[in-house]
């Protein structure tokens, strides 16, 4: 399967930090193998696209409705209008401080599926629920509860649905999960995917995300059922966020350790 390196700015990026978007676009070009989107901020989508023809710009977020007194957020015939091609839904940095429950999420990937973008939803647990005994079955809940369903999934699945692992505690801390852990999440995730949508399920690619750098990338990617990664704060500048996308092209051919 092809991997998909997809940086998320969270509320990074003024029209300075273009040079990085151009940057990284041009540099990605080098790596047909490895599929490259950045997700900008919603201020920044229509500039970025603008910058970067036909290179992958996505939102953060999205509304589920289709218009409406919404103070504040964006639907998708905004995304879509300012160029963006895919959205990440569910960000536990989302789920936490804005709320939002499986149902907003599944609301949402359904809302974006159905006009036309790529999704990237995400699921993972917290340290408390690790530490309990409970990643597997927190994260395959999440994904149970927020997968899209119906007409609109149908359209969208495999090729524009991607799930994003990403344990809580390994956002923006520095630790970064075992290959053992990833493996057992992402086998998880992956039967639950076959459980949702049979074959297709197959081809939905499963992202990890949480303190990935140059550094331990080229092992994670060569875990088994990882297809990709979803960067924070390595995907803010080319130095550091094309290394990664050398090392999703470099394990391209070589055989899964785990
Ligand atoms: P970091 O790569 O900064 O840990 O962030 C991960 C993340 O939350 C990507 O969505």
């Amino acid at each position: 399967m092809k991997k998909l390196v997809a940086g998320n700015w969270k509320m990074h990026g003024v029209a300075a930090d273009l040079e990085q978007v151009r940057a990284i676009a041009e540099a990605s070009r080098r790596f047909p193998s490895v599929d490259v989107a950045l997700c900008v901020p919603a201020t920044l989508i229509e500039r970025a696209a603008r910058a970067v023809p036909g290179f992958a710009i996505g939102a953060q977020d999205v509304h589920f409705a289709e218009k409406g007194a919404h103070t504040g957020c964006v639907c998708t015939a905004m995304l879509t209008d300012a160029g963006a091609s895919l959205t990440i839904v569910g960000h536990s940095e989302r789920r936490d401080s804005q709320r939002e429950s499986d149902a907003d999420v599944k609301a949402k990937s359904e809302a974006a599926l159905g006009a036309g973008l790529g999704v990237i939803l995400c699921v993972g647990e917290s340290l408390a629920q690790r530490e309990a005994g409970e990643a597997v079955r927190t994260a395959s809940g999440q994904l149970d509860a927020s997968l899209p369903h119906g007409e609109p999934a149908a359209a969208g699945v495999p090729d524009r649905l991607a799930v994003a692992y990403e344990p809580i505690w390994a956002i923006g801390t520095g630790k970064v999960a075992s290959c053992e852990d990833i493996a057992e999440i992402h086998r998880a995730l992956r039967e639950r995917l076959v459980a949702a949508y049979g074959e297709a399920g197959d081809r939905v690619r499963i992202l990890y995300g949480g303190s990935v750098k140059a550094s331990n990338a080229p092992e994670i990617f060569a875990v088994a059922d990882v297809d990709g990664a979803l960067v924070g704060g390595a995907s803010l500048s080319a130095e550091d966020f094309v290394p990664i996308i050398a090392a999703a092209a470099a394990v391209e051919a070589a055989p899964p350790i785990a």
